[in-house]
């Protein structure tokens, strides 16, 4: 059988390439979705570690809490799927801060967005695109390392993406978060968090929660399938297996040739002079 053509699995909203998995009749009713005060968003470009952090949040609380597919995943009747939930919503999504539903923005919920090197989450991205039969073909590294320059990718240029979050990195109800200082101090980061959701977690849980968590044991579960084997935060594929690569910093110096890396610095620089980053 022949492989589905880029048309079949891509689509354009608002110029963002989304996948088809994404219903446009979904992203078009997104603005009239009703947010509760109590929802948490967890917010992040492809392959930030939004795996990892969900996994994290939801290990937080001991109530129960219900973490839900990506808010842009699905067709139209998605919404009054997630409107059906009675228990604390944790809403994973790859939209930049324009699409993100008003009535979120509104209710000032909490939303936790999670970065890291750009140069890595192309890398990630890229294996990403290989191994997931929902995305389009890809022949080679340089091919990608230009689509993701351009931003030809889904979920659109991670620059964009990053410049409208980090616009909102002041308000209250907004934590932004770092794959790089995860893997430097997780049970920090935990703490960060727990105390940024109001919930009071001890320093022993804080070390149970991060053993939890490691990359080892999260690739490990996935593999015995001790998660839901179906349930991915990724609007992108239902293979959990496909997103737990390698889970270390700088991998792209093992990609990127002198050449790519002066060209990317070049762009970074230009796109991001206005950023803290
Ligand atoms: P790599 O492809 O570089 O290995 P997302 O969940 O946003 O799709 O991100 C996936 C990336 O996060 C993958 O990066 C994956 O290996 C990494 N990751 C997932 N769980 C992790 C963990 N527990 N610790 C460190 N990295 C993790």
């Amino acid at each position: 059988m022949s492989n589905p053509s880029e048309a079949e699995l891509i689509h354009r909203f608002k110029g963002i390439p989304f996948t088809t998995r994404s219903s446009p009749e979904l992203l078009k009713s997104l603005d009239t979705f009703a947010a509760r005060e109590d929802d948490v968003l967890l917010i992040s470009y492809p392959k930030s570690g939004t795996h990892w952090l969900a996994g994290i949040i939801t290990k937080l609380y001991n109530t129960q809490v219900i973490l839900t597919s990506p808010i842009e995943f699905g067709d139209v009747s998605k919404l009054e799927e997630l409107n059906k939930l009675s228990s604390r919503r944790i809403i994973p999504t790859h939209l930049d801060y324009n699409m993100l539903p008003p009535n979120f923005k509104n209710k000032k919920c909490k939303m936790i967005y999670v970065s890291r090197n750009p140069k890595d989450i192309a890398v990630s991205m890229y294996h990403y695109y290989r191994d997931n039969p929902n995305l389009p073909t890809i022949d080679t590294w340089t091919a990608f390392f230009d689509l993701f320059l351009k931003g030809d990718v889904v979920c659109g240029s991670w620059f964009d993406h990053f410049l409208s979050w980090e616009e909102h990195e002041n308000d209250k109800n907004i934590l932004f978060l770092f794959y790089e200082d995860m893997k430097k101090d997780l049970p920090k980061i935990v703490k960060e968090i727990s105390l940024f959701l109001s919930l009071n977690i001890s320093d022993n849980d804080i070390q149970d929660i991060c053993r939890k968590s490691s990359f080892s044991e999260m690739k490990s579960d996935t593999e015995k399938e001790n998660s839901d084997p179906s349930h991915t935060v990724c609007a992108l594929t239902s293979n959990r297996k496909l997103i737990f690569r390698k889970g270390v910093v700088g991998d792209w110096k093992n990609h990127f040739t002198p050449k790519q890396n002066r060209r990317f610095e070049e762009i970074f620089n230009e796109k991001m002079k206005l950023s803290k980053m």
